[in-house]
């Protein structure tokens, strides 16, 4: 958390601290660098970097190298989101590259708790994420190496797709989860996240919005896309 998000909140009178991190796959990739940098310059909790194999995922997108490069450019938390099969065989050049978070998908591990264990030791925050359809239950077991939940609210794999809002119902389940096992971790929600779908998300007890497309467009700038999402946050909170 840092200090510019928490004056940012007071300021804006959010009852509750909410992250916004947007996430790269929708940015112009022939001007990723300097799209990251608008990013940070608007306030960006952090920067989602969407991994992708071609397998886990009908997609493929970026490597460490990628991380590696945007890690000279911007100071933002570089959040590493692993939509890859057996992700355990990359951790270490991604960690090696510059991410702060590794995420990873419990459909993806043959060992979960075992892939988690190994994120950890690399002295790195260790997220997961659900798809639609795998229920919170599956990650109960794991929740004491966990520092983080991602919810995704899309099928993984593309920027643009509809919300699923039933989703909505897996992001309160995994917040009484938290509260049930005395745990204080953010979860997030990935896919689909707009002006109209982010006060839903925040409603449900999400912390963190991961969101590509409705900042990374034509229509508007980094910053303006990004003020856009705040105020539909305050506003759906009462803030001005
Ligand atoms: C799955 C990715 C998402 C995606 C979100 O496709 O993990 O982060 O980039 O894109 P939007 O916000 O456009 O749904």
């Amino acid at each position: 958390m840092n200090l510019s998000s928490i004056k940012r909140s007071l300021s804006e009178g959010i009852s509750r601290l909410i992250f916004i991190e947007p996430s790269i796959l929708s940015a112009d990739l022939l001007r990723l660098g300097e799209e990251a940098k608008e990013a940070e310059e608007a306030k960006a909790d952090g920067l989602q970097i969407d991994i992708m194999d071609g397998q886990f995922v009908p997609n493929i997108t970026f490597g460490p190298d990628l991380v590696r490069a945007l890690r000279k450019v911007v100071k933002l938390k570089l959040d590493v989101h692993l939509m890859i099969n057996e992700p355990e065989h990359l951790l270490v050049p991604f960690a090696d590259a510059g991410a702060d978070r590794i995420i990873i998908h419990q459909e993806a591990c043959m060992h979960f708790y075992r892939v988690l264990q190994s994120i950890k030791a690399l002295k790195i925050e260790a997220g997961v994420a659900l798809n639609p359809g795998t229920p919170p239950e599956a990650i109960e077991e794991v929740l004491d190496l966990v520092d983080f939940v991602q919810v995704m609210t899309v099928s993984p794999g593309f920027g643009g797709q509809r919300f699923i809002t039933s989703q909505l119902d897996n992001v309160k389940r995994i917040r009484q989860l938290l509260a049930e096992h005395n745990l204080k971790v953010p979860i997030a929600v990935d896919g689909g996240i707009r002006v109209d779908t982010a006060p839903l998300a925040v409603a449900a007890g999400a912390t963190v919005l991961v969101a590509g497309s409705s900042v990374f467009n034509d229509t508007g700038s980094v910053a303006e896309n990004m003020a856009a999402l705040r105020a539909s946050i305050t506003k759906s909170q009462g803030g001005t």
